[in-house]
């Protein structure tokens, strides 16, 4: 059984073709990270895996079921926290989270004990009862962690999930991560920055202009591009083509601060 699996999946808006033919697949049980620029067509492929987006064409499935023929299935099956945070500015933590499990219908008593949980384990008791607007950044990421959880989902997506962290919600993330993988879920994350992918997946896909250019372990991705140690950063902007244009640019930034 695989975690997830999209299969030649194209999706344009208008004349841009935002993902382009893209193959792929996140093994049960494995981090896999979407990694490449800004614009690359790592979110559009995960709206299309959530059902959120119709492709033109290809197919999506997470632990085999349909994300079209079955969304609703889809979203029982996984915790998303997308890029975008669409949370009731208005509601604190506690009231989102107890509407969450009302409409996901949650047994009450277990979930009760699983939010307790989480929130003492994320340190976020004293912002349980705030406005969600008045929350920080970090902590309104802390917010959509614990709802992407609390129907304990099999697989986990998060779409860009350490920008604007601090160094301490960062490190709370991966632990995340970590806990999850250890207790037979499986993680699709996306990111365009190189250190977090190296050190927390276990297989990488390249995206860049709406195509999935490289796929592997590091190791695989190493010996792919015949460099055998170098950085997931070196290998990225090698196989995304940018490898020199980022020489010229330091090369002229030097000449420049050296006038
Ligand atoms: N709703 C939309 N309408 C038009 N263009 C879009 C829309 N969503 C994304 N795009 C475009 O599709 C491309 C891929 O975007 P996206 O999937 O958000 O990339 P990434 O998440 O890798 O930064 C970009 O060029 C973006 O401008
Ligand atoms: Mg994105």
């Amino acid at each position: 059984m695989v975690a997830v699996s999209i299969l030649n999946l194209v999706k344009s808006f208008g004349s841009l073709v935002a993902v382009n033919d893209v193959t792929l697949e996140v093994r049960e049980g494995e981090t896999y990270g979407l990694l490449g620029p800004n614009g690359a067509g790592k979110t559009t492929t995960i709206k299309c895996l959530m059902g959120l987006l119709d492709p033109d064409t290809g197919t999506t499935s997470v632990y085999g079921v349909d994300s079209l023929d079955n969304p609703i299935e889809v979203k029982r099956l996984v915790g998303y926290v997308p890029e975008e945070h669409q949370l009731y500015d208005s509601l604190t933590p506690r009231e989102l989270f107890e509407f969450i499990a009302s409409i996901r219908e949650l047994p009450e008593e277990r979930t009760n004990k699983r939010i307790k949980e989480m929130v003492k384990a994320f340190d976020f008791e004293k912002y349980y009862d705030s406005m969600i607007v008045t929350l920080s950044q970090g902590n309104k990421q802390k917010t959509m962690l614990i709802s992407a959880l609390l129907h304990a989902p099999k697989l986990l997506i998060l779409d860009e999930p350490f920008v604007g962290l601090d160094v301490r919600t960062t490190r709370m993330v991966k632990d995340i991560i970590k806990i999850h993988v250890e207790s037979g879920g499986s993680v699709l994350l996306s990111t365009h920055i190189m250190e977090v992918a190296q050190g927390l997946c276990d297989r990488v896909g390249i995206i860049d202009d709406g195509v999935l250019v490289a796929e592997g372990s590091l190791a695989e991705l190493r010996s792919q591009a015949h460099e055998e140690s170098a950085t997931l950063e070196k290998l990225f902007l090698r196989l995304t083509e940018q490898e020199e244009e980022v020489q010229v640019g330091v090369d002229a930034l030097r000449e420049a601060l050296s006038e």
